[in-house]
């Protein structure tokens, strides 16, 4: 292609994917198969890659993030951006409208559009282009976003028509609509069961509601994380000079036809009544939206209304809020039933009597722990409310005592495992209980084993939990290392029929040749599993994926980590006293000692890969001796301590007069710097450790 050919070629392209951009993601009317704009995009990312020549900053190329920022620069806002006052009933809302009354000397009409409960954003548009995009902060200045706002497939790079003002801000809130917030929370979640948290632990990692996650998301350092969220916005104001609108509806149905998205609920409303109205549908109405909103905000619509009415020091006197009251309804509480995770760890649930709720049927609630039943005095038969709050899973938030029966009683709770029936056991200082029996309970050795053939541990996919009940139910496997001894011919016909919960039809498994093949087969392959994932396999508490290969980078083998004292494993990077403790308690259990021996007689890895270890790789080290601490910029604190190994130094664990050098980086321990500077010990940055590095 000649070179015009080629620019001509990705402007095409650029405007064709930004409108197939604005159709699915403004207009929700898709024209294109995800295929086909994935080809497109390919093919502009292809172009752009071999003629860097003509990369542009609104290229829609730019959506898929990349860029990292290490700190947000902070700008002051042209416009502050205030904030709007609130109104909790019908009665303060008519007030609000007597007051509007009183300041204006003509008829007034309202517009009423949703309060989005997310993010507040302004963006500045410069001849058409995108060119900043800053958050809320304190209202006189916020955060540049902009990298991570390009992202947003919603937010136009480039303004569509022609009659756009030149320079204007144009302000709105992003937001992380339920699907993509549910679709984050349940990897988070289904991440943590496999690593062995408990029910509390993975309730309080979860994004706790769409706005936290959205303000949290627009902030992140890596862009392309920000991509893959699924942010969306909608845009509210707009501000500038000399812009030419009368009202503020004129104001968005012109943002709407430049590209941008405005919420199709927004609508003029002639009198307060005509508001009460609106107010009255979104009550109900807001449950079946894809995001949420808990208020309505009332705006004059005319801008010289909106200028005479004018401001005080916080808020507009021509807008406010109306918050609708939070959802909660009362059902009865029929049974508490407690699940057993694969750590023994116990959470009781409430069944409860299905009752609709914020927009879907609530059947159970979290109940936590045992404390959460005593606080609420529950009983079963109580009519309990229930709430979703901001949270995703409901919770009960108290008991209606007058419905109450007078004999009931207070709940007790288990004492003895609901699976294996063993005497549970509450540590001291935990709120939760457990079932000891670890090596016993049916739960807790077929959770085990589904989470070591799991797939990012030994990922032995030919097996599922249907078979691996299977296996157990006939005695064959006990423990994970047993599925190395499974032999063709004690699995060969075995079969069982896997009752199906929702009622439907019965599913029969049964292992013919064909699938013992293919176990026997994933089971062998499992033995090129690189180490970092064989540790993290086994299952040892608080050991997840990254845990688990920090673990492996610091102490090289398996043998290392299981002699390793606590003070030794927090030297590691990212290993707190909690991790340390859970893997010092894991390999001093005889049970656990025999399974990792089984393991390495299967042979397993069970040290890191040769690639990996240190060789040598010069002498410019030599006799000197490192103390490394704190973060780093360009290396973790693990591959300084390999480079420094590879080139002839030692790693020391504390300073001492045999220290050359204590190498500090971020955040580095007060007490070790103490030290050095009391013993002469030269303290040294990244930046000079990198010049030593390519020193001669
Ligand atoms: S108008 C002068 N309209 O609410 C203030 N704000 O409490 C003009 N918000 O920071 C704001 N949806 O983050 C307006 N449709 C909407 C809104 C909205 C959400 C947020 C925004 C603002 C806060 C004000």
């Amino acid at each position: 292609m000649s070179e015009s050919k080629v620019l001509r070629r990705i402007e095409q392209l650029r405007k064709e994917i930004e409108e197939h951009n604005h159709k699915y993601y403004v207009q929700a009317k898709p024209s294109i198969s995800d295929y086909d704009f994935d080809m497109l995009l390919e093919e502009l990312i292809k172009l752009e890659k071999e003629h860097p020549e003509y990369a542009t900053d609104d290229s829609p190329t730019q959506r898929v993030g990349g860029t990292i920022t290490k700190e947000f620069k902070s700008v002051k806002h042209t416009y502050p951006m205030l904030s709007l006052g609130n109104t909790y009933s019908e009665d303060e809302l008519r007030d609000f409208d007597e007051r509007v009354r009183k300041g204006l000397d003509h008829e007034y009409e309202y517009v009423c559009e949703l309060k989005f409960d997310g993010v507040a954003i302004g963006l500045t548009y410069k001849e058409g282009k995108l060119v900043q995009a800053v958050t809320r902060g304190d209202g006189v200045q916020g955060d540049d976003v902009t990298a991570n706002v390009k992202t947003i497939r919603s937010i136009p790079l480039t303004l569509h028509g022609k009659n756009y003002p030149e320079d204007f801000e144009i302000r709105g809130e992003i937001l992380m609509p339920r699907s993509s917030f549910n679709k984050i929370n349940k990897e988070i979640e289904k991440q943590m069961i496999e690593d062995g948290y408990d029910e509390e632990e993975i309730a309080d990692r979860l994004l706790k509601n769409p706005r936290n996650a959205a303000a949290g998301t627009i902030k992140m350092q890596d862009s392309k994380v920000v991509g893959s969220r699924g942010l969306d916005c909608f845009l509210y104001a707009m501000y500038g000079k000399n812009l030419s609108f009368e009202s503020h509806l004129d104001a968005m149905k012109a943002a709407s036809t430049w590209g941008f998205k405005i919420s199709e609920h927004t609508k003029k409303c002639k009198s307060i009544e005509d508001v009460i109205k609106y107010l009255e549908h979104w009550d109900k109405a807001r449950f079946d939206l894809p995001y949420d909103t808990d208020d309505v905000v009332i705006k004059v619509n005319s801008f010289e209304q909106q200028n005479e009415l004018g401001f005080t020091a916080k808020s507009p006197r021509w807008a406010i809020a109306y918050k609708f009251k939070s959802e909660s309804v009362s059902t009865i509480l029929e049974e508490i039933t407690y699940q057993v995770g694969r750590t023994g760890a116990i959470t009781p649930v409430a069944n409860l009597k299905a009752v609709f709720l914020a927009g879907s049927t609530v059947r159970r609630a979290t109940l936590h722990n045992a404390d959460q039943i005593e606080k609420l005095d529950l009983r079963i038969g109580d009519t309990v409310y229930v709430e979703k709050g901001g949270e995703v899973i409901p919770k009960i938030t108290g008991v209606d005592l007058k419905k109450r029966n007078k004999n009931s009683e207070p709940v007790v709770y288990v004492k003895k495992c609901p699976d294996c029936g063993t005497k549970l056991e509450r540590k001291e200082g935990e709120v939760q209980h457990y079932c000891p029996n670890i090596t016993g309970c049916p739960t807790q050795i077929k959770g085990r084993i589904e989470h070591f053939i799991s797939r990012r541990a030994m990922n032995i996919d030919s097996l599922g939990e249907g078979k691996i009940e299977m296996l157990f139910d006939n005695g064959l496997i006990h423990n994970p290392a047993d599925l190395y001894n499974l032999k063709y011919e004690n699995i060969i016909g075995l079969e069982k029929v896997i009752e199906n919960e929702e009622g439907g039809k019965p599913k029969k498994i049964s292992l013919q040749e064909k699938s013992v093949q293919k176990i026997l087969k994933g089971i062998e392959e499992s033995k090129e599993v690189a180490f970092e994932r064989v540790l993290y396999a086994m299952g040892i508490r608080y050991v997840g994926e990254t845990v688990a290969k920090k673990l492996a980078l610091h102490f090289k083998s398996l043998d290392a980590i299981s002699k390793a004292t606590v003070a030794e494993l927090v030297e590691a990077e990212e290993i707190g006293e909690k991790i340390a403790a859970s893997i010092v308690e894991f390999f001093s259990i005889k049970t656990n000692i025999q399974f990792v021996n089984e393991l390495k007689k299967a042979g397993l890895n069970m040290e890191i890969a040769l690639d990996r270890m240190p060789s040598k790789l010069s002498n410019k080290f030599e006799g000197m001796s490192f103390v490394v601490s704190g973060t780093f910029t360009n290396f973790s604190r693990d591959e300084i301590k390999m480079l420094i190994e590879q080139h002839g130094g030692k790693n020391q664990s504390g300073v001492s007069a045999k220290t050359s050098f204590l190498l500090a980086g971020e955040k580095a321990g007060d007490s070790k710097l103490e030290k050095a500077q009391k013993l002469n010990v030269k303290v040294i940055s990244e930046d000079d450790f990198e010049k030593m590095l390519k020193g001669k």
